[in-house]
């Protein structure tokens, strides 16, 4: 008895040890065991892949999309609270993509609404820009390339990036903007299929093809790193400037 006891306050130490200091869920789920996928949706899930067609394809407007990917079963899912779709004017002409969802993003069921997400607002409003704004030449709209929070606010996985790409492909279809900024290293990597890391990336346009439409990307520093490295900060305002052009080319 005691022995056990011993076990699981051990246990939870360690759980505590690696952040996981909170229950997400009324009911005990052993996640050492692998959860049994209901052949209803594991078997069209592998004849859509076969097929070439992804559900994300057939997703007519943002709420198919949302559904659809919530729909999605993945591990990730079932550590999370929310599905965190997006936030801003959907007819902002530009979209941020940002990494995955944190702790905060993940009660509030909003892209950046953490420290994080607050210093990206900031150096928006920098360049005259808002998520809230109802205009939309001075609007943002914002999602990420992974919608569940991973544990511990771990990096995504370059798999788990490309499992949720085809959905963020559509999203980027559905909201038809004029201009991308992926945030820090996880959607660049995706988004423009390459390799190479943020550093060398961030301040480069780069068209990416979604749909049938070209649409220039700029990858900036994430605002995370910012927070943990300000004295790159300067590096962010050039980017920001280099995307204020942009906009004002537009016009
Ligand atoms: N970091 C991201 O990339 N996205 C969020 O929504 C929050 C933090």
């Amino acid at each position: 008895m005691t022995e056990s006891r011993d076990a699981l306050l051990a246990a939870l130490v360690w759980q505590g040890e690696l952040g996981a200091d909170e229950a997400i869920g009324d009911v005990f789920v052993d996640r050492t065991v692998p959860a049994p996928k209901p052949e209803s949706q594991a078997a069209p899930a592998l004849a859509l892949v076969a097929d070439g067609a992804h559900p994300a394809d057939d997703c007519a407007d943002l709420d198919a999309l949302r559904a659809a990917i919530e729909a999605h079963e993945h591990p990730l899912k079932h550590g999370a609270r929310t599905c965190v779709f997006a936030d801003g004017n959907p007819a902002a002409r530009v979209m941020i993509v940002g990494e995955a969802p944190g702790r905060n993003e993940d009660i509030e069921g909003k892209p950046f609404v953490g420290m994080g997400g607050q210093l990206l607002d900031r150096m928006l409003a920098a360049i005259g820009l808002s998520r809230h704004d109802e205009d939309a030449a001075r609007a943002v709209y914002i999602t990420n390339i992974v919608p569940w929070r991973p544990a511990q606010n771990r990096t995504p996985s370059t798999e788990e990036s490309a499992i949720f790409l085809p959905y963020v492909r559509r999203h980027i279809e559905l909201i038809n903007p004029a201009l991308i900024v992926t945030m820090g290293n996880t959607p660049t990597k995706a988004l423009l299929d390459t390799t190479t890391g943020i550093m060398k990336m961030r301040g480069g346009w780069t068209d990416i093809m979604v749909g049938e439409v070209a649409r220039p990307c700029l990858p900036m520093l994430h605002p995370a790193y910012l927070l943990r490295q300000p004295m790159d900060k300067h590096k962010a305002w050039t980017d920001l400037l280099a995307l204020k052009a942009k906009i004002e080319e537009l016009q």
